[in-house]
């Protein structure tokens, strides 16, 4: 069991390149709204110090790999907005499909909702793997209003 990523004591979890760059073929993401600057998936991005959330998305082809803490819902909630404002918005969340923020802001709103197969294998700051998900997680689409 991977208790960090289970109990969120960090948000450092970081996409594993090959499935970026298999959702980027289809994307072109030209923006990264939460990251480091070494998790940077994007030429364009937001770090913690920018806060990503307070930035605005209209335009661009998000990634959006979010903090898994409390917070989640307003990221997902941010995506959502952002696609009314000409953002298309990809998420890489956990499929937590009981929680209020998939009811209120992705069944009935997103474009497309992928659950993925198999778990995720996040990398850390270190390069190292961090070992499987404790959770099953979905790719959700937001695109361009
Ligand atoms: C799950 S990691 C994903 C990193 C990277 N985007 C990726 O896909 O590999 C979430 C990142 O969001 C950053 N973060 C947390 N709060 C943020 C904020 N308010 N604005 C921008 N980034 C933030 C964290 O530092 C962390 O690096």
């Amino acid at each position: 069991m991977n208790k960090g990523l289970l109990t969120s004591n960090t948000n450092e979890w970081y996409t594993p390149q090959p499935l970026f760059e298999e959702l980027n073929k289809e994307f072109n993401f030209n923006l990264d709204p939460c990251c480091t600057e070494k998790s940077a998936k994007c030429k364009n991005y937001f770090t913690i110090s920018d806060d990503g959330l307070s930035q605005n998305w209209g335009g661009y082809s998000v990634f959006m790999n979010p903090p898994y803490g409390r917070e989640i819902k307003d990221w997902i909630k941010k995506a959502y907005e952002s696609s009314l404002e000409g953002a298309t918005v990809v998420c890489l969340i956990p499929a937590r499909t009981d929680t209020s923020y998939w009811h209120d802001y992705i069944f009935g709103k997103a474009s497309d909702i992928r659950f993925l197969k198999g778990r995720v294998k996040f990398e850390r700051e270190d390069g190292f793997k961090a070992g499987s998900a404790p959770f099953p997680c979905a790719v959700v689409v937001y695109n361009a209003i």
